[in-house]
């Protein structure tokens, strides 16, 4: 099924939102105590928000991505719904790095642009690959979030509950896809996405 004009236009306007932070949320950011952290501390809740905002940066490109080359239109139901919730975390994580006096990352539509790729081969790839791949993908954000909650200064509740919050919507997103009939990924196609995803969470860190 080829993409209307209005699926791209729709595309391309969820692109410009994402990169230039107009995004909003429709759920309240998770509440938590005032938080004390020193200097040190607060540069890296940074570093460690900046790789969480670039992740749901990814996780929109991939969405969007797979929604436009979804075979059913119940799949991209699925996918348009799913980006929306993204969407929370996207705010959240973008909110919570300027509460920081932080900064998101310089390469986000380098981000962007890679993780769109991958989720156009995913969805060529067939429907139930493609939900296969996000119930790869969103278990592995899911033990990436949990690291972060070990790394995570003990005194910074607010991005502690951000965090916990995306950790379990992330799981019920992966639990959702299997459901659906996401196929199993073979382990060098999971071994790479690892990979992937560790380029990008070392080097978000810092730029
Ligand atoms: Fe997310
Ligand atoms: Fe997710």
């Amino acid at each position: 099924m080829m993409p209307s004009l209005d699926d791209l236009i729709g595309t391309a306007d969820a692109a410009l939102r994402t990169l230039s932070g107009a995004v909003h949320a429709a759920r309240p950011a998770p509440e938590a105590r005032a938080e004390v952290l020193d200097d040190r501390e607060r540069r890296r809740s940074g570093a460690l928000m900046r790789v969480n905002h670039v992740g749901e940066v990814c996780a929109q490109a991939l969405y969007q991505a797979q929604a436009l080359t979804s075979r059913s239109p119940e799949l991209r139901a699925r996918m348009d719904q799913a980006a929306r919730e993204e969407t929370d975390h996207l705010a959240w994580t973008l909110r919570r790095l300027e509460e920081l006096g932080d900064r998101p990352s310089w390469l986000n539509p380098l981000w962007y642009a890679g993780a769109f790729g991958i989720g156009l081969v995913a969805g060529q790839l067939g429907d139930r690959i493609s939900l296969g791949f996000v119930v790869e993908t969103e278990r592995q954000v899911e033990q990436h979030l949990d690291g972060h909650l070990d790394r995570l200064p003990a005194g910074d509740h607010a991005s502690r509950a951000i965090v916990q919050q995306m950790k379990e919507d992330e799981a019920r997103h992966a639990d959702a896809a299997l459901a659906a009939g996401g196929a199993s990924l073979p382990a060098p196609v999971r071994w790479l996405m690892r990979a992937a995803s560790r380029v990008m969470t070392t080097t978000a860190y810092r730029l």
